[in-house]
């Protein structure tokens, strides 16, 4: 039996970043039955940009709408809210003492962080990566599927689980890998030029946008003249429509408009119409979905109450066994 273990920040609606990156990954592992599944709303990390208190749980409900639209399954996978797991929040302040200055400053995410928001560098900022560790060792997960740009975190997890073992002399956590459906962990771009598609950038095709929006979203993407000479090699903001087009249309069409383009034949208009028409076919179902549990809220609630006991049930174990190698001892 393998323990996977992933989360998604509750920042807004979910994006085709996510879904491809990751909740699309949840729900193949769900279905697998060797595997014991804890999918869950990463609002605690949400803390890190301070939302406006009226905000967050109308957020947190919007994941957990997209999750259950998607087809995450409670009968399947214990889904729930971070912060009704409060045990995360000990193994986190227990792993702090392990974590040092010096790495944690060094993390790409915080440094991007720390850039882009240079008036709120709050400690927890700062320790992001270790509550993220605490996430995934509380249920001693084996596999952690993400998308590509969670790949430092998952070796800080490994290297917290490694540095607990040798310190206390124990086999204790294994070290969890970053999964991604046996590929390579994925990047969904934007379709604006940029590397990502996030919603710090701005750039997002949401799994809630009706067809109208995403083709018109897909159809505003940056492109140029086409290219001057055969064979030629395609510009970033280019291949990043090809990689979108090997996510979501059949390898046929990528050979396609491969094609085209090396015989200088591309038609832009003709390559994004089918690229439109190929994520509305993914996300349609979700979306119409999404609008049946929006009229049915209960739902969300059974959900994530028979979620959270089952979480707390794993995490209450690891905690308890955790303090017992640390030298906590009842009276
Ligand atoms: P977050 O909320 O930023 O993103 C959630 C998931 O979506 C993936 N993702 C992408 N994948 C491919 N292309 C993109 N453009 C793209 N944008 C987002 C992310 O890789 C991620 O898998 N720190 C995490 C949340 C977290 C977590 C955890 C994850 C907290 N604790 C424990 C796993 C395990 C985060 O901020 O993801």
């Amino acid at each position: 039996m393998k323990t996977i273990v992933s989360g998604i920040r509750s920042t807004g609606k979910l994006h085709l970043g996510n879904y491809f990156g990751a909740l699309r990954n949840f729900i193949r592992m769900q279905n697998n039955a060797d595997n014991r599944c804890f999918f869950f709303i990463a609002d605690l990390h949400a803390l890190t940009t301070h939302p406006n208190p009226a905000e967050l749980h109308p957020n947190v409900q919007n994941v957990l709408t997209d999750f259950l639209a998607a087809g995450l399954d409670p009968e399947k996978s214990s889904i729930f809210v971070q912060s009704d797991v409060p045990e995360v929040i000990e193994l986190y302040l227990m792993l702090n003492m392990h974590a040092y200055l010096g790495e944690l400053e060094k993390t790409a995410s915080f440094k991007d962080k720390a850039r882009k928001q240079p008036e709120n560098v709050n400690a927890g900022l700062l320790t992001y990566p270790v509550l993220m560790a605490s996430d995934i060792l509380i249920h001693n997960a084996n596999e952690v599927p993400v998308g590509k740009d969670q790949e430092q975190h998952l070796e800080m997890t490994r290297r917290y689980a490694r540095r607990f073992n040798n310190f206390y002399g124990v086999e204790y956590f294994n070290e969890p890998v970053a999964y991604s459906d046996g590929t390579e962990m994925i990047k969904i771009p934007g379709l604006d030029g940029s590397g990502k598609m996030g919603k710090s950038e701005g750039n997002c095709i949401f799994l809630s946008d009706d067809e109208k929006t995403i083709t018109k979203k897909v159809m505003r993407a940056l492109t140029d003249e086409g290219p001057k000479e055969m064979n030629s090699v395609k510009p970033d903001y280019i291949e990043n429509l090809f990689t979108f087009l090997r996510v979501v249309s059949t390898p046929d069409v990528v050979e396609y408009f491969d094609e085209k383009w090396n015989n200088c034949e591309i038609r832009y208009g003709d390559l994004k119409k089918q690229l439109a028409a190929d994520i509305v076919k993914t996300t349609l179902p979700i979306r119409e979905r999404i609008l049946e549990i929006q009229s049915k809220p209960e739902i969300l609630h059974k959900a994530v109450t028979i979620g959270a006991e089952l979480a707390r049930e794993s995490a209450r174990k690891t905690v308890r066994e955790v303090r017992e190698i640390m030298g906590f001892k009842p009276f």
